[in-house]
């Protein structure tokens, strides 16, 4: 027996390719109708794009649903908060024009990623004989303290004195670990003791943003409110189920959405994942249906494929449906949100990846042997394009025939019911499939 039921409806919106995937357009447009909309798991490595009118926002810590007023937006105890980015993406917010009152809130629970986890992120980086490629944001050092049992929480910045112990505490270890790596010099410790005090200066903003993130949603469930679990980075990336190590350091799938957040699992009612039309990839690791360089390259023209947190270029490759399979069953998902058909609408080919062939035999299912998945040889099946404008349509009778039937497969490879198509980035770009 489960618990009763909540009232409520609680949705995860899940990324299922290896991010980028364009989650935060979908949350941005769902958010419209629900009450709370809080981040599970991830840090600053995320950047998610939404545009309101001719206005872009890339958001990185704070829900992308801040820029509908009135809804609540709350950050997990499964986010690694970066406080000094935190505190300047919410001054740019209020700076641009967005109410920001009383809207936000952060678990006490949630670990804070301070300014030497970057420093090791980077350093680790540099000296490593395999780079993972990561955004450099610090996440696999903060959560390395956090399964260490040496992170700071949020609920430590409650007494100062302590908090300030714990900061001290923290930079020493981290110096130690940076000297041993060398390129630590009087410059860079100097700046670090800089950072380290802006830390300790941004306690009290801190704390009076601070509340039982797991209680508030269980609350709004219980009185019938409405519900969306944001998840940064997608299932590839995912720390157990992606293709490790070129994965992020927390779990990115859906199940990661009731311990992040701090409710049960019977409380999360749909599971939305999010594929972009094709796929991509920025960092390092396979990426088994990846295009020669030329295609590549125009790929990433036609759909602007370059990372919203670095700038960094992404690499393109064709849908593939192996890997989308894999994230419907690993996430449980209920629905599939299509996003960027538009940006296919010119190719006179468009091809899906069903399969792999490896030495072994053809594979159907996603391989946990990423060393191996280097050199699978995807098995294409080739569809006529649509050679038409989609941007316009807003029911899926707008599309053109080829281009529906492009969609009808995915849905059957993926076996997920496709709920929602994005045509385009802005808002009205969306067609709900009733
Ligand atoms: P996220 O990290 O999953 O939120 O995705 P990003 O924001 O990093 O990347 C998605 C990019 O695609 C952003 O630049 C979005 O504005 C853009 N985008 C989202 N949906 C669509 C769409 O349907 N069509 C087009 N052309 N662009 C889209
Ligand atoms: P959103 O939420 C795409 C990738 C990095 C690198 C790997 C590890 O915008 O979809 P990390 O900094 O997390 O230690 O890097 O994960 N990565 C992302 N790729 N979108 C993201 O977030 C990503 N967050 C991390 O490029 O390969
Ligand atoms: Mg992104």
């Amino acid at each position: 027996m489960g618990q009763p039921a909540a009232g409520g409806q609680c949705t995860v919106v899940v990324g299922c390719q290896w991010g980028d995937e364009g989650k935060g357009k979908i949350v941005d447009v769902l958010a419209e109708g629900v009450n709370v909309v809080a981040r599970y798991q991830g840090g600053a490595n995320a950047g998610h794009t939404v545009h309101v009118g001719e206005v872009e926002f890339i958001l990185h810590q704070i829900p992308s649903g801040i820029l509908h007023s009135g809804k609540r937006c709350l950050l997990g105890n499964g986010v690694v908060l970066d406080l000094h980015q935190f505190v300047q993406e919410y001054d740019e917010l209020r700076r641009r024009g967005v109410d920001l009152e009383g809207r936000v809130g952060v678990s006490h629970r949630a670990h804070l990623l301070l300014p030497y986890h970057r420093l090791l992120d980077r350093a680790s980086e540099e000296g490593a004989e395999e780079k993972i490629g990561t955004t450099g944001r610090g996440i696999g050092p903060a959560y390395e303290d956090k399964a260490g049992r040496r992170g700071i929480r949020v609920a430590d910045a409650i007494d100062e004195e302590r908090f300030a112990e714990l900061l001290e505490r923290g930079a020493a270890r981290a110096r130690e670990k940076l000297q041993a790596m060398g390129g630590f010099d009087a410059e860079a410790d100097a700046a670090l003791d800089r950072a380290l005090e802006e830390s300790r200066d941004l306690r009290s903003r801190l704390l009076g943003l601070a509340v039982d993130v797991g209680l508030e949603v269980d609350l709004a469930l219980a009185r019938g409110e409405r519900v969306l679990l944001e998840g940064a980075q997608g299932t590839a990336l995912d720390l157990d189920h992606g293709t490790y190590p070129f994965v992020t350091s927390s779990n990115t799938t859906a199940a990661a959405a009731a311990t992040g957040i701090g409710v049960g699992p019977t409380r999360i009612d749909a599971v939305l994942g999010v594929v972009k039309a094709y796929t991509t990839r920025v960092g390092n690791g396979p990426l088994p249906t990846g295009f020669d360089p030329e295609m590549d390259e125009h790929m990433r023209r036609l759909g602007g494929e370059f990372g919203a947190t670095t700038g960094r270029p992404r690499r393109c490759g064709w849908f593939d449906a192996v890997l989308a399979r894999y994230a419907a069953r690993v996430n449980g998902l209920t629905g599939l949100a299509v996003t960027k058909l538009d940006v296919l609408d010119t190719l006179p080919e468009i091809s899906i990846c069903t399969g792999y062939r490896t030495p072994q035999g053809v594979a159907e299912e996603f391989p946990a042997d990423t060393w191996g998945l280097e050199s699978v040889e995807p098995i294409l099946e080739t569809h006529p394009g649509w050679e038409s404008p989609t941007h316009g349509a807003r029911s899926l009778d707008d599309l053109p025939p080829r281009a529906r039937s492009y969609l009808d497969r995915i849905q059957e490879l993926t076996r997920a019911p496709i709920r929602m198509v994005s045509v385009g980035s802005r808002r009205s770009q969306i067609i709900h499939v009733h």
